[in-house]
């Protein structure tokens, strides 16, 4: 493609040094879309006739056809994708294939290529991110009665519904999706007119090829739209923390499937054996979740580190940014389908949640709320429920097994109603404050989110 200034072929080391087509191969829908749009915008030019465009659409069509039926043949020697399509047209259709590359440099053009690549995933990505929520929402309405102790520091805190704390997963993934929403607007610019670097003397209507690719807006300076990969930085960084997200949600869910908690049942479909322990049912998917979630944050690293010591403009480092590019979208939108086919199927062991609910010291601070509607300063209240504890744990006595008389040991704001304080139920329905867990809370919470997800789009 280059060959008028150079007198030696390419060394074959370096062609498999910089070859991108065994991987940039998966841009080549793109590809075409972009060079039917560049087609369009060179007729309206003037630059080739009604003829060629058409020529140049239809063995456009052709290849892709070829590709899709695996009859094209890539070949490492034309280096990546643009060229192989390019080299491609015009054996196929001669003049006016050399024709198409008018004004256009393969720097805006593979900028093209990814916006468009990432606009269509993004999507994608999103849609699964809904599904995962729906999913966990499902779990929620199954059992909506599941009580659980809520954890700081993995030790038991204060109960909570078990519906409580799956929302909490959706609330941080509509966040998520909120900052794709976001990185959308920059991804849905059209670079292609910027040329190699400055633009081009043909002009072509660049709002004619926007128009076309349904771009709301296009780049304005040539020298950042080729050399501007912030867009794809801004996606994987969405990506990172859909994968931390996810992370956390395994953890969780590891813990719950063990023994020691036993809180859910993951289904045989979403679990494995293990070869020598006959009675092992592994949460792989979790596990592995976890452990992906560390490849999506190092593909971040990784197009930040090449991006940050580049001068202006274009440099073909920037080539290194496909790689993290294609594994962090193929492993989080597999990541989002297989959790929420998970989740969607776990069972909750209301048994064992009940069981560990009912820890009696779940409530202390319930008891000192006591104190304080009868006027003790909540720091007094809180040392009082404090001694009780220790009460209690030396005396082997849980709270609701002690008598009045011993709870006024300690403080003679204590009336008989106190053992009503010490009910799971009573404890939950109290916690009513915007936010809570209270059930009634939680159930509106379901069906806010049941209401809100059914119309969820980019
Ligand atoms: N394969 C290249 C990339 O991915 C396309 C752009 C090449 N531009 C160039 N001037 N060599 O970045």
């Amino acid at each position: 493609m280059w060959k008028g200034r150079f007198q030696t072929e390419t060394s074959n080391l370096v062609q498999r040094y910089g070859e991108s087509i065994s991987y940039d191969w998966r841009l080549y829908a793109y590809d075409i879309q972009g060079s039917i749009a560049q087609a369009a915008a060179l007729q309206d030019a003037g630059i080739i006739n009604k003829t060629e465009e058409r020529a140049i659409v239809r063995g456009l069509k052709d290849i892709q056809t070829e590709i899709e039926t695996g009859d094209f043949k890539f070949r490492t020697s034309l280096e990546d994708i643009h060229m192989n399509i390019e080299s491609a047209l015009t054996e196929k259709i001669g003049a006016p294939g050399a024709k198409l590359h008018t004004a256009r440099s393969r720097n805006d053009q593979v900028a093209l290529d990814t916006r468009l690549y990432c606009r269509e995933e993004t999507k994608r990505i999103f849609e699964r991110v809904s599904t995962l929520q729906n999913a966990l929402v499902t779990v929620a309405v199954n059992f909506p009665e599941a009580v659980v102790p809520g954890y700081t520091h993995l030790q038991r805190g204060q109960p909570v519904l078990f519906a409580h704390h799956l929302l909490a997963y959706v609330e941080m993934l509509e966040r998520d999706k909120g900052r794709l929403k976001d990185s959308y607007k920059r991804i849905n610019v059209m670079p292609l007119g910027s040329g190699a670097l400055a633009g081009s003397t043909i002009i072509l209507n660049r709002k004619l090829v926007a128009d076309k690719l349904g771009f709301p807006a296009i780049t304005q300076n040539s020298m950042d739209a080729v050399s501007d990969r912030d867009y794809i930085a801004e996606l994987l960084f969405d990506i990172s923390l859909i994968g931390v997200h996810l992370s956390r949600l395994s953890e969780d869910v590891i813990l719950w499937a063990s023994a020691e908690f036993g809180f859910i049942e993951l289904s045989d479909a979403h679990t494995t054996g293990s070869s020598l322990m006959p009675q092992k049912k592994n949460p792989d998917v979790a596990e592995l979740t976890r452990g992906k979630s560390g490849r999506l944050i190092g593909n971040l690293m990784s197009l930040l580190t090449t991006i940050k010591g580049l001068p202006m403009t274009y440099n073909r480092d920037l080539q290194e940014d496909k790689e993290p590019l294609f594994d962090s979208i193929d492993t989080i939108k597999l990541a989002l389908e297989v959790f929420a086919e998970m989740m969607a199927v776990s069972k909750v062991r209301e048994e064992r949640t009940l069981a560990a609910a009912s820890d009696p010291f779940l409530l202390a601070t319930d008891l000192a709320d006591y104190l304080v509607l009868r006027k003790v300063p909540f720091r007094d209240a809180h040392e009082i429920t404090g001694k009780l504890t220790a009460y209690s744990i030396q005396e082997k006595r849980d709270f609701p097994d002690m008598t009045l008389d011993e709870f006024q040991q300690f403080s003679d704001a204590f009336e008989s109603d106190v053992l009503k304080v010490l009910d799971l139920k009573t404890a939950l329905k109290a916690r009513k404050s915007v936010g809570a867990p209270s059930p009634a809370n939680v159930r509106r919470q379901i069906t806010s989110w049941q209401n809100k997800l059914k119309h969820s789009t980019m």
